[in-house]
């Protein structure tokens, strides 16, 4: 077997976030602009080609993979590649394959999904309100996700919900989303803003520190930190009285990168070390000129071995620029 990926500062590389698409249904605020410039298709890599470096990477030790996009389940016959992967759940390499989705398609595919070996998906959801949800969105059918969110419990997959907390739109409700939530056994984690590419709000109007929301909550739930890690940014807490479990994605407030295990493969090939940094590996070049992997793990290596300590995002009036250039789905989060 192939030797693990460990970077300079020893932490293990298990983890790979592929984004199959950088497009979307949805135009979320926080996201995306109105009017954004998405790849030519022509620049894509093939459904085999994510399979190969997915795969190069399953060989080097990663346990979980997660698909992400833009909306994954956007991209053409995204099942296939899906289909293909769960050869790696067969044969035991592979602990986990799962995807974030913004659950608009997710209705027609749960099943199919449940079928390949998909146990558990994260779907994004910052409203309980269709009025809100549709501002929030821009494009979304607040329906449309309650259907797949549906569908998906039906074919016994666990679901867990994302929530981006936005100050003045969506602090009021956080409470009943916890409620929400609890009450149809999904968990939920709530997110801090990020600072990656230009959007048509400014960042600093709508973040909302975890800790605020924490203090909030704290009011109306018994919260207990609970120790376990699953391997994510988040932390967690029990909630006392629904009997469920609640995380915190604290970039700004709480920096969890000492124990970073993942990097991040775009659509196009190209790998990113960090999601707040802006150096990244052409990994489709290097695949593309040899049919062995030989050059291709050589490639991972020396880009493991860049591997950065962590992000250095701000939010802050006085740098109204986001610390990232490019968007949340390039790389998917
Ligand atoms: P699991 O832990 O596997 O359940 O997933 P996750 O929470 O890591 O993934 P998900 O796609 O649901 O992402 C939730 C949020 O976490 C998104 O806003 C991501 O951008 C953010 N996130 C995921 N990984 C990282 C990371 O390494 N660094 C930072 N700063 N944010 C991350
Ligand atoms: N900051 C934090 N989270 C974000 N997401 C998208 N953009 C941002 C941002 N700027 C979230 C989505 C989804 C996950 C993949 O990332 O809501 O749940
Ligand atoms: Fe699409 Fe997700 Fe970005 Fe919303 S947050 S625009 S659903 S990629």
């Amino acid at each position: 077997p192939r030797a693990g990926l460990v970077d300079p500062f020893g932490r293990r590389v298990t983890y790979l976030r592929v984004s199959v698409t950088d497009r979307c249904d949805f135009r979320c605020v926080y996201c995306m602009a109105e009017d954004m410039q998405f790849l030519p298709r022509r620049d894509l890599l093939t459904l085999e080609e994510l399979d190969r470096i997915s795969s190069a990477f399953v060989e080097r030790g990663v346990r979980r993979l997660r698909l992400t996009g833009g909306e994954p389940l956007v991209r053409r016959n995204l099942m296939q590649l899906v289909r293909r992967l769960s050869r790696h759940l067969e044969s035991g390499a592979l602990q986990e394959l799962t995807l974030t989705t913004n659950g608009s398609q997710l209705a027609r595919h749960a099943a199919e999904l449940a079928d390949c070996g998909v146990r558990r998906i994260n779907v994004s959801l910052d409203t309980m309100d269709p009025d809100r949800f549709k501002r929030i969105t821009r494009r979304g059918e607040f329906g449309a996700v309650m259907d797949g969110i549906r569908a998906a419990q039906a074919a016994g997959i666990r679901i867990k919900l994302n929530a981006v907390a936005l100050k003045g739109v969506n602090e009021d409700e956080l409470t009943e989303m916890v409620r929400w939530a609890h009450g149809r056994d999904m968990d939920l984690t709530l997110i801090e803003t990020m600072p990656l590419g230009e959007v048509d709000e400014d960042r600093t109007d709508r973040y909302l520190p975890l800790s605020v929301v924490r203090e909030r909550l704290s009011r109306e739930f018994t919260l207990t930190d609970l120790p376990e890690r699953t391997g994510g940014p988040a932390r967690y807490v029990s909630v006392g009285e629904t009997g469920g479990k609640l995380g915190f994605i604290t970039p700004m407030t709480h920096n969890f990168c000492e124990g970073c295990n993942r990097v991040r493969l775009t659509c196009t090939g190209t790998l990113f070390m960090c999601l707040g940094q802006e150096d990244a590996a052409d990994l489709r070049s290097v695949m593309r000129s040899s049919e062995s992997d030989e050059t291709l793990h050589r490639a991972i290596d020396a880009a493991i071995a860049r591997k950065p300590k962590g992000h250095d995002f701000v939010i802050d009036r006085s740098t109204n620029r986001p610390s990232v250039s490019r968007h949340m789905s390039v790389t998917g989060g």
